[in-house]
């Protein structure tokens, strides 16, 4: 790898076209039921959460639904444990959160047309090397996108920490509010989860396309700090691309 070097995109990429998404535009409203790839520390608090706000869920994992008895019991009837081809299939929308390494198993066509959030980071320790993304030719979630072409991928939840999904949300309009990222080639998808976000207790942050979406992976200022929508903006602005 080499030394850290500026992408000609960056000078594109200001603070004022990173957009706040106003919550809710064009989301339909029949989104109820969310699936869920991964049931690790991401899954699980993302789950939680979108049980207490009223949603249904389908959680998968890799090793069967018999091992995640303990957490359905603790989401009670709102939640199903499932195969990840079933929790592909029933959500209206469907999270991916396991490991990177993981995402070529993600089954396609039960995910044909829909939205897919991809929390997914890079972490080459965890992951093994994965040339593009050494080589700052690739993101995460394009990865997951080009694995999924006939899905719609935004990338949601990967610069928060698992356990303050639940405890950092605040109501709209509150002072100083947390503000998460998200980015995808689709506008629907990233409508989406600015409602998801908002109903989290979140504002929302646009990047753009995927392929500017190495903003907010790791090591970059905005990954995994508390900052309020202005503050994510700057930091969004400030990244330089590694490679
Ligand atoms: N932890 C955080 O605070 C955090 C924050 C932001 C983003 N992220 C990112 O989000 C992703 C998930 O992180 P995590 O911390 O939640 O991971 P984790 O705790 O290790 O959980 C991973 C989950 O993925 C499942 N899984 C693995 N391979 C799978 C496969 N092939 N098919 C279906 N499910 C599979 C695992 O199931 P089994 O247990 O049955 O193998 C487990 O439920 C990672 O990319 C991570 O970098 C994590």
């Amino acid at each position: 790898m080499g030394g850290v070097t500026e992408s000609p995109r960056c000078a594109r990429v200001t603070r004022r076209n990173l957009r706040n998404i106003r919550a809710g535009d064009g989301v339909p409203p029949h989104m109820t039921t969310i699936g869920i790839i991964g049931a690790g520390h991401i899954g699980s608090q993302v789950a939680r959460k979108a049980v207490e706000l009223g949603y249904d869920v389908v959680v998968s994992n890799s090793r069967g639904p018999e091992t995640l008895a303990g957490l359905m019991a603790e989401l009670g009837t709102r939640a199903r444990a499932a195969t990840p081809a079933e929790a592909a299939a029933a959500g209206d929308f469907v999270v991916v959160t396991v490991p990177l390494r993981s995402y070529q198993d993600i089954p396609v066509e039960p995910l044909a047309g829909k939205i897919v959030i991809d929390t997914n980071n890079y972490y080459w320790e965890r992951d093994g090397r994965i040339p593009e993304l050494d080589k700052g030719e690739a993101t995460t979630s394009g990865l997951l996108q080009k694995h999924l072409p006939t899905s719609k991928v935004a990338k949601g939840f990967n610069h928060i920490m698992a356990k303050e999904i639940g405890t950092d949300g605040t109501p709209a309009g509150s002072a100083n509010r947390r503000a998460l990222a998200t980015a995808s080639d689709y506008p629907e998808a990233a409508e989406l989860v600015a409602k998801l976000y908002d109903e989290f207790g979140f504002d929302t942050v646009n990047i753009g396309p995927l392929d500017e979406s190495w903003r907010v992976e790791r090591d970059r200022p905005a990954y995994v700090i508390r900052q309020n929508a202005a503050e994510l903006k700057d930091n969004l602005a400030k990244a330089t691309r590694t490679i």
